[in-house]
């Protein structure tokens, strides 16, 4: 199987990483399409894999298509494939908000797969939605899916309009978990603790809370009750978070994430 990545930012190379080291390609059926000369050749000394700045010269080989370029930058990239894509070809996107129907409409293509991976994906433990349309095979499916879970754990998902929420939860997720970290951060510095101490006693407090959560069958509501006593310190922590409707803003935010991923794939 020929992998094609059309874009070789964060994302791409992330891919092209992570495909290498779980070595489900060899380098030379990964080629990676940049927008420029200067960058595909920088690429080509510093990574494995065929890297191109010519559309012409690797589109019609691959068999799978990974389109990751920004949304903004998706025009000149369609402009720059038509006519060299071909149906038989499967084509993943991880580009938020352009929609299955826009990337069919473009390309002339019907085999696509829309995905939205999130930013830990960069050390495989990531979380990809994705979807497919029907003239995808169950056998293309699974490969789709190796490939994905090379990047962490994947979730398909039936119906399109969930992939925007995917984006609204564990695309831009990581951006809210760091908000909050950075409060905490933030609270510690003010109690004392140099900048290090306090983002040692934050971090390792995200991972320990969240391996503890993977590894029971407890909600999130019965930790807490774990860690609350009545009357105690944490409990006077939670009364000001319900207080101030922190839970409703959290849900709020992620609520206007998602009208923000509709309004963008309009
Ligand atoms: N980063 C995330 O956490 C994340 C999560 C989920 C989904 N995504 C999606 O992933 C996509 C890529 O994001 P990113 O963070 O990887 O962006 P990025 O780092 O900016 O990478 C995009 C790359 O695409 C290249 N490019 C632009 N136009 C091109 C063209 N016509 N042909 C070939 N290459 C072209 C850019 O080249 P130049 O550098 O030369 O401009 C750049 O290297 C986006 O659509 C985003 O919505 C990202």
């Amino acid at each position: 199987m020929k992998i094609l990545i059309i874009g070789g930012g964060n994302m791409g190379l992330t891919y092209a990483q992570s495909f290498l080291r779980s070595r489900i390609v060899t380098p030379d059926n990964l080629m990676v399409l940049c927008r420029t000369y200067e960058k595909a050749n920088h690429l080509g000394e510093t990574h494995e894999g065929r890297f191109f700045s010519d559309a012409r010269h690797c589109v019609s080989e691959a068999d799978l298509i990974i389109l990751a370029v920004k949304p903004q930058d998706s025009p000149r990239m369609f402009e720059q494939i038509r006519g060299l894509a071909e149906p038989s070809q499967v084509f993943i996107s991880i580009m938020a908000g352009v929609r299955i129907e826009a990337i069919a409409r473009e390309l002339g293509v019907n085999k696509i797969i829309r995905a939205m991976p999130n930013l830990p994906a960069q050390i495989g433990a990531g979380v990809t939605a994705f979807t497919s349309t029907d003239p995808v095979t169950r056998i293309e499916l699974v490969m789709v899916q190796n490939l994905l879970n090379t990047t962490g754990k994947t979730l398909y998902v039936e119906q399109e309009a969930m992939i925007d929420a995917a984006t609204a939860i564990s695309g831009s997720g990581p951006a809210y978990v760091y908000y909050f970290m950075n409060a905490m951060i933030q609270a510690a510095r003010q109690m004392g603790f140099s900048d290090s101490e306090a983002e040692l006693l934050v971090a390792q407090t995200f991972t320990g809370a969240v391996d503890l959560y993977n590894k029971a069958d407890l909600s999130c509501e019965g930790w807490i009750g774990k860690v609350a006593s009545k009357g105690g310190t944490t409990e006077a922590a939670l009364k000001i978070f319900r207080d101030t409707a922190l839970h409703e803003d959290i849900v709020a935010g992620a609520q206007a994430a998602l009208e923000r991923a509709r309004e963008l794939g309009a």
